[in-house]
Protein backbone atom coordinates (compact mmCIF):
# COMPACT_ATOMS: atom_id res chain seq x y z
CA UNK A 1 0.00 0.00 0.00
CA UNK A 2 2.35 2.66 -1.30
CA UNK A 3 1.18 6.49 -0.95
CA UNK A 4 2.73 9.48 -1.69
CA UNK A 5 0.42 11.86 0.04
CA UNK A 6 1.16 14.17 2.98
CA UNK A 7 -0.64 14.31 5.73
CA UNK A 8 -0.77 16.03 9.27
CA UNK A 9 -2.03 13.65 11.69
CA UNK A 10 -3.86 15.51 14.70
CA UNK A 11 -3.82 13.01 17.86
CA UNK A 12 -6.19 14.74 20.48
CA UNK A 13 -6.44 12.91 23.69
CA UNK A 14 -2.49 12.35 22.87
CA UNK A 15 -2.12 11.02 26.40
CA UNK A 16 -4.71 8.83 26.53
CA UNK A 17 -5.20 5.15 27.03
CA UNK A 18 -6.33 4.52 23.58
CA UNK A 19 -3.51 6.90 22.46
CA UNK A 20 -0.99 4.75 24.17
CA UNK A 21 -2.61 1.28 23.21
CA UNK A 22 -3.85 1.18 19.96
CA UNK A 23 -3.12 4.85 17.70
CA UNK A 24 0.69 5.23 18.39
CA UNK A 25 1.43 1.52 18.10
CA UNK A 26 -0.65 1.27 14.86
CA UNK A 27 1.00 4.48 13.22
CA UNK A 28 4.50 3.25 14.63
CA UNK A 29 3.77 -0.24 12.63
CA UNK A 30 2.83 1.81 9.95
CA UNK A 31 5.86 3.40 9.66
CA UNK A 32 7.86 0.72 10.70
CA UNK A 33 6.38 -1.16 7.26
CA UNK A 34 7.66 1.10 5.14
CA UNK A 35 5.57 2.68 2.26
CA UNK A 36 2.83 2.93 3.95
CA UNK A 37 3.21 6.79 5.06
CA UNK A 38 4.21 9.69 3.12
CA UNK A 39 7.64 10.30 4.64
CA UNK A 40 6.62 14.07 5.25
CA UNK A 41 3.68 12.51 7.13
CA UNK A 42 3.66 14.15 10.76
CA UNK A 43 1.69 13.77 13.68
CA UNK A 44 0.91 16.55 15.82
CA UNK A 45 -0.49 15.41 19.31
CA UNK A 46 -2.07 17.36 21.33
CA UNK A 47 -2.38 17.55 25.60
CA UNK A 48 -2.71 19.74 28.36
CA UNK A 49 -0.98 18.00 31.29
CA UNK A 50 2.56 17.76 29.59
CA UNK A 51 4.75 20.59 29.35
CA UNK A 52 6.28 20.10 25.81
CA UNK A 53 7.53 18.29 22.92
CA UNK A 54 10.43 16.71 25.29
CA UNK A 55 8.32 15.77 27.74
CA UNK A 56 6.00 14.71 25.31
CA UNK A 57 8.20 12.17 23.93
CA UNK A 58 9.71 10.83 27.13
CA UNK A 59 5.51 10.00 27.87
CA UNK A 60 5.89 7.96 24.37
CA UNK A 61 9.34 5.84 24.97
CA UNK A 62 7.47 5.13 28.93
CA UNK A 63 4.28 4.79 27.97
CA UNK A 64 3.59 3.84 24.29
CA UNK A 65 6.91 1.36 23.55
CA UNK A 66 5.90 -1.03 25.46
CA UNK A 67 2.64 -1.53 23.76
CA UNK A 68 4.38 -1.79 20.27
CA UNK A 69 5.14 -5.01 18.49
CA UNK A 70 4.74 -8.32 19.38
CA UNK A 71 7.87 -8.98 17.45
CA UNK A 72 10.00 -6.67 19.98
CA UNK A 73 11.05 -3.14 18.69
CA UNK A 74 13.08 -1.93 15.60
CA UNK A 75 15.11 1.10 17.37
CA UNK A 76 15.82 2.27 14.29
CA UNK A 77 12.40 2.87 13.02
CA UNK A 78 11.57 3.85 16.38
CA UNK A 79 13.73 6.71 16.09
CA UNK A 80 12.71 8.03 13.25
CA UNK A 81 8.77 7.45 13.76
CA UNK A 82 9.70 9.66 16.91
CA UNK A 83 10.80 12.41 14.67
CA UNK A 84 7.50 12.39 13.53
CA UNK A 85 5.53 13.51 16.59
CA UNK A 86 5.22 17.02 17.15
CA UNK A 87 3.41 18.48 20.60
CA UNK A 88 1.11 21.31 21.15
CA UNK A 89 -0.48 22.23 24.92
CA UNK A 90 -3.98 23.05 24.76
CA UNK A 91 -6.65 23.26 26.94
CA UNK A 92 -9.59 21.83 25.80
CA UNK A 93 -11.39 23.60 27.80
CA UNK A 94 -9.95 26.77 26.58
CA UNK A 95 -10.99 27.79 22.70
CA UNK A 96 -8.60 30.23 22.53
CA UNK A 97 -5.18 27.82 22.50
CA UNK A 98 -6.65 26.73 19.39
CA UNK A 99 -4.45 29.43 17.63
CA UNK A 100 -1.81 27.61 18.90
CA UNK A 101 -2.82 24.62 16.54
CA UNK A 102 -3.98 26.76 14.00
CA UNK A 103 -0.09 28.31 13.94
CA UNK A 104 1.60 25.10 14.00
CA UNK A 105 -0.66 23.60 11.20
CA UNK A 106 0.02 26.52 9.23
CA UNK A 107 1.66 25.83 5.70
CA UNK A 108 1.73 22.22 5.87
CA UNK A 109 1.04 20.22 2.45
CA UNK A 110 -1.51 17.25 2.76
CA UNK A 111 -5.20 16.34 4.50
CA UNK A 112 -5.20 17.06 7.76
CA UNK A 113 -6.71 14.47 9.96
CA UNK A 114 -7.87 15.17 12.92
CA UNK A 115 -8.00 11.97 15.46
CA UNK A 116 -10.80 12.70 19.09
CA UNK A 117 -9.38 9.83 21.03
CA UNK A 118 -11.75 12.07 23.88
CA UNK A 119 -14.95 11.43 25.51
CA UNK A 120 -17.94 12.41 23.35
CA UNK A 121 -19.05 15.22 25.13
CA UNK A 122 -15.40 16.89 23.66
CA UNK A 123 -16.26 16.25 20.48
CA UNK A 124 -18.87 19.25 20.03
CA UNK A 125 -16.62 21.28 21.60
CA UNK A 126 -12.98 20.54 19.36
CA UNK A 127 -14.94 20.74 16.56
CA UNK A 128 -16.24 24.16 17.27
CA UNK A 129 -12.97 25.51 18.08
CA UNK A 130 -11.33 23.78 15.20
CA UNK A 131 -13.73 25.57 13.20
CA UNK A 132 -13.38 29.13 14.83
CA UNK A 133 -9.58 29.02 13.53
CA UNK A 134 -10.40 27.66 10.11
CA UNK A 135 -9.25 24.43 10.65
CA UNK A 136 -12.52 22.45 9.53
CA UNK A 137 -11.43 22.58 5.53
CA UNK A 138 -9.07 19.85 3.96
CA UNK A 139 -9.29 17.76 6.64
CA UNK A 140 -11.00 14.37 8.04
CA UNK A 141 -12.16 13.87 11.23
CA UNK A 142 -12.28 10.64 13.57
CA UNK A 143 -14.74 10.12 16.10
CA UNK A 144 -14.40 7.36 18.79
CA UNK A 145 -17.00 5.05 20.22
CA UNK A 146 -19.31 5.46 21.63
CA UNK A 147 -20.55 8.67 19.71
CA UNK A 148 -23.57 9.61 22.42
CA UNK A 149 -25.36 7.73 24.85
CA UNK A 150 -28.39 7.14 22.95
CA UNK A 151 -30.40 8.03 19.99
CA UNK A 152 -31.11 11.07 20.92
CA UNK A 153 -27.85 11.96 22.49
CA UNK A 154 -25.83 10.68 19.01
CA UNK A 155 -28.06 12.90 17.15
CA UNK A 156 -27.12 15.97 18.96
CA UNK A 157 -23.78 15.09 18.64
CA UNK A 158 -23.82 14.23 14.86
CA UNK A 159 -26.00 17.27 14.15
CA UNK A 160 -23.29 19.45 16.05
CA UNK A 161 -20.21 17.92 13.83
CA UNK A 162 -22.50 18.07 10.87
CA UNK A 163 -22.83 21.70 10.82
CA UNK A 164 -18.93 21.68 10.55
CA UNK A 165 -18.09 18.93 8.78
CA UNK A 166 -19.16 17.18 5.80
CA UNK A 167 -20.61 13.63 6.26
CA UNK A 168 -17.94 12.22 3.68
CA UNK A 169 -15.13 14.39 6.09
CA UNK A 170 -16.36 12.58 8.98
CA UNK A 171 -14.97 8.87 10.27
CA UNK A 172 -16.60 6.75 12.88
CA UNK A 173 -14.69 4.44 13.86
CA UNK A 174 -15.58 0.47 14.55
CA UNK A 175 -12.52 -1.09 15.05
CA UNK A 176 -14.05 -4.64 14.65
CA UNK A 177 -14.49 -4.00 11.07
CA UNK A 178 -10.82 -3.25 10.49
CA UNK A 179 -10.11 -6.85 11.73
CA UNK A 180 -8.71 -8.74 9.11
CA UNK A 181 -11.29 -12.24 9.38
CA UNK A 182 -14.22 -9.31 9.06
CA UNK A 183 -12.51 -8.12 5.53
CA UNK A 184 -11.89 -11.83 4.49
CA UNK A 185 -15.68 -12.25 5.44
CA UNK A 186 -16.44 -10.08 2.53
CA UNK A 187 -14.26 -12.04 0.36
CA UNK A 188 -15.22 -15.11 1.33
CA UNK A 189 -18.83 -14.40 0.63
CA UNK A 190 -18.60 -12.48 -2.20
CA UNK A 191 -14.96 -13.91 -4.26
CA UNK A 192 -16.74 -16.94 -4.19
CA UNK A 193 -20.11 -18.55 -5.74
CA UNK A 194 -19.93 -21.55 -3.09
CA UNK A 195 -21.60 -20.20 -0.03
CA UNK A 196 -23.53 -17.27 -1.35
CA UNK A 197 -26.39 -19.73 -2.86
CA UNK A 198 -26.83 -21.77 1.21
CA UNK A 199 -26.08 -18.21 2.35
CA UNK A 200 -30.25 -17.60 3.85
CA UNK A 201 -32.86 -19.19 5.40
CA UNK A 202 -33.55 -22.07 3.31
CA UNK A 203 -29.95 -23.43 4.21
CA UNK A 204 -29.09 -21.56 7.25
CA UNK A 205 -30.73 -22.50 10.53
CA UNK A 206 -29.23 -20.08 13.09
CA UNK A 207 -26.41 -17.60 13.34
CA UNK A 208 -24.42 -16.91 16.83
CA UNK A 209 -22.18 -13.67 17.05
CA UNK A 210 -19.90 -13.68 20.61
CA UNK A 211 -17.17 -11.28 21.96
CA UNK A 212 -16.03 -12.91 25.13
CA UNK A 213 -13.61 -11.08 27.20
CA UNK A 214 -11.56 -12.07 30.21
CA UNK A 215 -10.56 -8.96 31.33
CA UNK A 216 -12.79 -7.20 33.25
CA UNK A 217 -13.52 -2.91 33.29
CA UNK A 218 -9.91 -2.58 33.97
CA UNK A 219 -9.02 0.89 34.71
CA UNK A 220 -12.37 2.27 32.81
CA UNK A 221 -15.01 1.12 35.71
CA UNK A 222 -16.14 4.81 36.41
CA UNK A 223 -17.03 5.01 31.94
CA UNK A 224 -18.21 1.18 32.30
CA UNK A 225 -20.84 1.90 34.77
CA UNK A 226 -22.07 4.50 33.28
CA UNK A 227 -22.09 2.63 29.30
CA UNK A 228 -22.86 -0.94 30.27
CA UNK A 229 -21.95 -4.00 27.90
CA UNK A 230 -25.15 -3.62 25.33
CA UNK A 231 -23.96 0.65 24.30
CA UNK A 232 -20.07 -0.64 24.91
CA UNK A 233 -20.07 -3.53 22.36
CA UNK A 234 -23.85 -4.63 20.44
CA UNK A 235 -25.00 -0.87 19.13
CA UNK A 236 -21.71 -0.95 17.83
CA UNK A 237 -19.35 -4.15 17.13
CA UNK A 238 -22.09 -6.61 17.44
CA UNK A 239 -24.56 -4.86 15.33
CA UNK A 240 -21.87 -4.57 12.41
CA UNK A 241 -20.52 -7.91 12.44
CA UNK A 242 -24.00 -9.11 11.77
CA UNK A 243 -25.07 -6.41 9.07
CA UNK A 244 -21.67 -7.78 7.44
CA UNK A 245 -22.95 -11.11 7.71
CA UNK A 246 -26.35 -10.40 6.33
CA UNK A 247 -25.72 -8.34 3.80
CA UNK A 248 -26.91 -8.42 0.00
CA UNK A 249 -23.94 -8.78 -2.04
CA UNK A 250 -22.84 -4.78 -2.64
CA UNK A 251 -22.40 -3.69 -6.32
CA UNK A 252 -18.96 -2.69 -5.15
CA UNK A 253 -16.49 -2.09 -2.56
CA UNK A 254 -16.69 1.54 -2.76
CA UNK A 255 -17.67 3.20 -0.10
CA UNK A 256 -21.59 3.93 0.08
CA UNK A 257 -21.94 0.19 -1.83
CA UNK A 258 -21.09 -1.83 1.27
CA UNK A 259 -22.31 1.14 3.61
CA UNK A 260 -25.72 1.00 1.69
CA UNK A 261 -25.84 -2.76 2.05
CA UNK A 262 -25.66 -2.56 5.77
CA UNK A 263 -27.81 -0.29 6.34
CA UNK A 264 -30.72 -1.86 4.60
CA UNK A 265 -29.64 -4.88 6.75
CA UNK A 266 -30.02 -2.72 10.26
CA UNK A 267 -33.24 -1.27 9.27
CA UNK A 268 -34.78 -4.71 8.57
CA UNK A 269 -33.88 -5.38 12.36
CA UNK A 270 -37.50 -6.89 13.23
CA UNK A 271 -38.32 -3.74 16.24
CA UNK A 272 -38.32 -5.97 19.78
CA UNK A 273 -42.01 -5.36 21.35
CA UNK A 274 -40.72 -4.20 25.22
CA UNK A 275 -43.71 -6.75 26.36
CA UNK A 276 -40.93 -9.11 24.71
CA UNK A 277 -37.54 -8.11 26.07
CA UNK A 278 -37.65 -10.58 28.77
CA UNK A 279 -37.43 -13.37 26.70
CA UNK A 280 -35.26 -12.19 23.72
CA UNK A 281 -32.90 -10.39 25.52
CA UNK A 282 -30.55 -11.84 28.68
CA UNK A 283 -28.63 -9.27 30.83
CA UNK A 284 -26.11 -10.40 33.54
CA UNK A 285 -23.88 -8.56 35.54
CA UNK A 286 -20.47 -10.64 36.82
CA UNK A 287 -19.57 -11.60 40.35
CA UNK A 288 -16.30 -12.83 42.23
CA UNK A 289 -14.86 -16.23 40.36
CA UNK A 290 -11.87 -17.42 39.19
CA UNK A 291 -10.17 -16.86 35.64
CA UNK A 292 -7.60 -19.01 34.48
CA UNK A 293 -6.50 -19.96 38.18
CA UNK A 294 -6.76 -16.46 39.68
CA UNK A 295 -9.47 -15.43 41.43
CA UNK A 296 -11.14 -11.85 40.44
CA UNK A 297 -12.88 -9.83 41.92
CA UNK A 298 -17.09 -8.67 41.28
CA UNK A 299 -17.73 -6.06 39.31
CA UNK A 300 -19.36 -4.03 41.73
CA UNK A 301 -16.05 -3.68 43.88
CA UNK A 302 -14.24 -2.54 40.93
CA UNK A 303 -12.80 0.84 41.35
CA UNK A 304 -15.24 3.50 39.57
CA UNK A 305 -18.61 1.27 40.20
CA UNK A 306 -21.51 2.11 42.10
CA UNK A 307 -21.74 -0.77 44.79
CA UNK A 308 -25.27 -1.01 44.04
CA UNK A 309 -25.06 -0.97 40.22
CA UNK A 310 -27.10 -2.31 37.65
CA UNK A 311 -25.23 -2.26 34.75
CA UNK A 312 -24.81 -4.87 32.66
CA UNK A 313 -21.38 -7.00 31.66
CA UNK A 314 -23.09 -9.24 29.70
CA UNK A 315 -25.83 -9.67 27.06
CA UNK A 316 -27.03 -11.98 24.95
CA UNK A 317 -30.02 -10.87 22.57
CA UNK A 318 -31.83 -12.67 19.80
CA UNK A 319 -32.24 -11.02 16.74
CA UNK A 320 -34.46 -11.53 13.78
CA UNK A 321 -34.17 -9.64 10.72
CA UNK A 322 -37.54 -9.28 8.43
CA UNK A 323 -36.63 -9.66 4.62
CA UNK A 324 -37.10 -12.58 2.06
CA UNK A 325 -33.50 -13.89 2.58
CA UNK A 326 -33.18 -13.78 6.39
CA UNK A 327 -36.93 -14.27 7.58
CA UNK A 328 -37.26 -16.72 10.54
CA UNK A 329 -33.48 -17.73 11.01
CA UNK A 330 -32.71 -16.31 14.62
CA UNK A 331 -29.22 -14.68 15.13
CA UNK A 332 -27.98 -15.13 18.59
CA UNK A 333 -25.62 -12.15 19.72
CA UNK A 334 -23.57 -12.05 22.80
CA UNK A 335 -20.60 -10.24 24.91
CA UNK A 336 -19.90 -10.45 27.91
CA UNK A 337 -16.69 -9.54 30.29
CA UNK A 338 -14.76 -11.83 32.75
CA UNK A 339 -15.53 -14.71 30.77
CA UNK A 340 -14.08 -18.07 30.50
CA UNK A 341 -12.35 -17.12 27.78
CA UNK A 342 -11.03 -14.52 25.37
CA UNK A 343 -12.79 -15.56 21.64
CA UNK A 344 -14.89 -13.45 19.43
CA UNK A 345 -16.42 -15.74 16.60
CA UNK A 346 -19.35 -16.01 13.72
CA UNK A 347 -20.91 -18.98 13.78
CA UNK A 348 -23.55 -20.24 10.73
CA UNK A 349 -25.49 -23.18 11.40
CA UNK A 350 -26.64 -24.98 8.75
CA UNK A 351 -30.00 -27.36 8.40
CA UNK A 352 -29.17 -31.09 8.89
CA UNK A 353 -30.10 -33.13 5.62
CA UNK A 354 -33.38 -33.57 5.25
CA UNK A 355 -33.39 -37.03 4.76
CA UNK A 356 -30.22 -38.93 6.07
CA UNK A 357 -29.73 -42.30 3.43
CA UNK A 358 -26.18 -42.73 6.02
CA UNK A 359 -28.08 -43.08 9.18
CA UNK A 360 -28.76 -40.91 12.02
CA UNK A 361 -25.32 -39.94 12.82
CA UNK A 362 -25.82 -37.82 9.32
CA UNK A 363 -28.06 -35.79 11.23
CA UNK A 364 -26.65 -35.16 14.79
CA UNK A 365 -24.82 -31.67 14.98
CA UNK A 366 -21.40 -30.54 15.24
CA UNK A 367 -21.50 -30.48 11.23
CA UNK A 368 -23.01 -28.55 8.22
CA UNK A 369 -21.05 -25.33 10.12
CA UNK A 370 -18.53 -22.68 9.05
CA UNK A 371 -17.21 -21.04 11.82
CA UNK A 372 -15.30 -17.50 11.20
CA UNK A 373 -13.40 -17.00 14.29
CA UNK A 374 -11.94 -13.35 14.54
CA UNK A 375 -9.84 -13.94 17.56
CA UNK A 376 -7.46 -15.58 18.87
CA UNK A 377 -5.92 -17.39 16.04
CA UNK A 378 -7.95 -16.08 13.18
CA UNK A 379 -9.53 -19.03 10.99
CA UNK A 380 -12.40 -19.81 9.37
CA UNK A 381 -13.45 -23.76 9.30
CA UNK A 382 -16.09 -25.04 7.64
CA UNK A 383 -17.37 -28.16 9.65
CA UNK A 384 -18.43 -31.58 7.26
CA UNK A 385 -19.33 -35.13 7.98
CA UNK A 386 -16.80 -37.64 6.80
CA UNK A 387 -16.52 -41.51 7.25
CA UNK A 388 -14.61 -42.58 9.43
CA UNK A 389 -12.27 -45.05 8.28
CA UNK A 390 -12.73 -48.92 8.55
CA UNK A 391 -15.55 -50.86 9.00
CA UNK A 392 -19.53 -49.90 8.47
CA UNK A 393 -20.45 -46.24 7.42
CA UNK A 394 -19.85 -44.12 10.39
CA UNK A 395 -19.37 -40.86 10.28
CA UNK A 396 -17.41 -37.98 11.95
CA UNK A 397 -17.40 -33.95 11.67
CA UNK A 398 -14.24 -33.09 10.47
CA UNK A 399 -13.27 -29.40 9.01
CA UNK A 400 -11.81 -27.43 6.66
CA UNK A 401 -9.67 -25.20 7.80
CA UNK A 402 -8.36 -22.07 6.47
CA UNK A 403 -5.49 -20.75 9.13
CA UNK A 404 -4.53 -17.18 7.97
CA UNK A 405 -1.21 -17.28 9.16
CA UNK A 406 -0.33 -20.63 7.57
CA UNK A 407 -1.23 -18.86 4.17
CA UNK A 408 -0.37 -15.57 4.58
CA UNK A 409 3.02 -15.23 7.13
CA UNK A 410 3.47 -11.60 6.11
CA UNK A 411 0.85 -8.94 5.45
CA UNK A 412 -1.05 -9.21 8.91
CA UNK A 413 -2.37 -5.94 10.02
CA UNK A 414 -4.25 -4.69 13.05
CA UNK A 415 -7.46 -3.25 12.96
CA UNK A 416 -6.42 0.45 13.70
CA UNK A 417 -3.46 0.57 11.59
CA UNK A 418 -5.72 -0.37 8.38
CA UNK A 419 -8.38 1.97 9.50
CA UNK A 420 -5.83 4.48 10.51
CA UNK A 421 -4.27 4.15 6.89
CA UNK A 422 -7.82 4.13 5.18
CA UNK A 423 -8.52 7.64 7.33
CA UNK A 424 -5.00 9.20 5.90
CA UNK A 425 -5.78 8.34 2.54
CA UNK A 426 -9.87 8.56 2.05
CA UNK A 427 -11.15 5.31 2.43
CA UNK A 428 -14.58 5.32 4.29
CA UNK A 429 -15.94 1.95 3.92
CA UNK A 430 -14.98 0.61 7.09
CA UNK A 431 -16.22 3.82 8.83
CA UNK A 432 -19.54 4.38 10.10
CA UNK A 433 -22.15 6.47 8.04
CA UNK A 434 -24.53 8.09 10.60
CA UNK A 435 -27.83 6.52 8.94
CA UNK A 436 -26.15 3.31 10.03
CA UNK A 437 -26.03 4.57 13.49
CA UNK A 438 -29.17 5.92 13.98
CA UNK A 439 -30.62 2.57 13.04
CA UNK A 440 -28.55 1.12 15.26
CA UNK A 441 -29.34 2.91 18.08
CA UNK A 442 -33.04 2.80 17.01
CA UNK A 443 -32.90 -1.06 17.61
CA UNK A 444 -31.26 -1.34 20.81
CA UNK A 445 -33.64 2.07 22.42
CA UNK A 446 -36.42 -0.57 23.62
CA UNK A 447 -34.15 -2.95 25.43
CA UNK A 448 -32.16 0.16 26.69
CA UNK A 449 -35.54 1.81 28.34
CA UNK A 450 -36.84 -1.60 29.46
CA UNK A 451 -33.86 -2.10 31.84
CA UNK A 452 -33.49 1.24 32.71
CA UNK A 453 -37.54 1.19 33.66
CA UNK A 454 -37.59 -2.21 35.13
CA UNK A 455 -34.74 -1.14 37.50
CA UNK A 456 -33.97 -4.62 38.27
CA UNK A 457 -30.93 -6.55 38.82
CA UNK A 458 -29.15 -8.17 35.61
CA UNK A 459 -28.90 -11.56 36.22
CA UNK A 460 -25.34 -12.40 38.61
CA UNK A 461 -22.88 -15.01 36.30
CA UNK A 462 -19.53 -16.05 38.22
CA UNK A 463 -16.84 -14.46 36.70
CA UNK A 464 -14.88 -17.26 34.92
CA UNK A 465 -18.23 -18.53 33.49
CA UNK A 466 -20.13 -18.06 29.81
CA UNK A 467 -22.79 -15.90 32.03
CA UNK A 468 -26.05 -16.53 33.26
CA UNK A 469 -27.45 -19.35 32.75
CA UNK A 470 -30.60 -17.50 30.71
CA UNK A 471 -28.44 -17.23 27.54
CA UNK A 472 -28.01 -20.61 27.52
CA UNK A 473 -31.86 -21.49 27.92
CA UNK A 474 -33.13 -18.61 25.14
CA UNK A 475 -31.33 -20.80 22.77
CA UNK A 476 -32.50 -24.18 24.18
CA UNK A 477 -35.76 -22.57 23.42
CA UNK A 478 -34.78 -22.63 19.89
CA UNK A 479 -33.18 -26.08 19.90
CA UNK A 480 -29.78 -25.13 20.05
CA UNK A 481 -27.28 -24.14 22.48
CA UNK A 482 -23.97 -22.13 21.90
CA UNK A 483 -21.21 -23.63 20.68
CA UNK A 484 -18.74 -24.12 23.59
CA UNK A 485 -21.90 -26.19 25.12
CA UNK A 486 -21.64 -28.43 22.10
CA UNK A 487 -17.54 -29.36 22.55
C1 LIG B 1 -14.01 -1.63 22.82
C2 LIG B 1 -14.80 -1.67 24.11
O1 LIG B 1 -14.71 -0.97 21.82
O2 LIG B 1 -13.74 -2.96 22.40
C3 LIG B 1 -14.05 -2.45 25.18
O3 LIG B 1 -15.03 -0.34 24.55
C4 LIG B 1 -13.68 -3.81 24.68
O4 LIG B 1 -14.84 -2.55 26.36
C5 LIG B 1 -12.97 -3.73 23.33
O5 LIG B 1 -12.82 -4.41 25.63
C6 LIG B 1 -12.76 -5.09 22.73
O6 LIG B 1 -11.97 -4.99 21.58
P1 LIG B 1 -11.01 -6.17 21.13
O7 LIG B 1 -10.49 -5.76 19.82
O8 LIG B 1 -9.96 -6.29 22.20
O9 LIG B 1 -11.87 -7.40 21.08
Amino acid sequence: MQTDSSFTFVLFGGTGDLSMRKILPALYEAHRAGGMLADSGKIVAVARHIADRAAYIDWVNEHVKPHVSKNGVDETAWASFLDRIEFVKIDLGNPEDFTLLRDALSGRPGIRVFYLATGPSLFVPICRALASVGLNENSRIVLEKPLGYDLKSSNAINDAVGEIFAEEQIYRIDHYLGKEPVQNLLALRFGNVLFEPLWRREWVESIQITIAEELGVEARGDFYDNTGALRDMVQNHLLQLLSIVAMEPPHSMDSDSVRDEKLRVLRALKPIDPRDIGKVAVRGQYHAGVIRGSAVPAYATEPGVKQDSNTETFVAVKVEIENWRWAGVPFFLRTGKRLADRVAEIVVNFRAVPHSALGASALRGGANRLVIRLQPNETIRLYCLAKQPGEGMNLASVHLDLAFDRFFREGQMEAYQRLLLDVINGRLALFVRRDEQEAAWRWVEPILNEWATANKPPKPYAAGTWGPAAASAMLAQHGTCWLEEEN
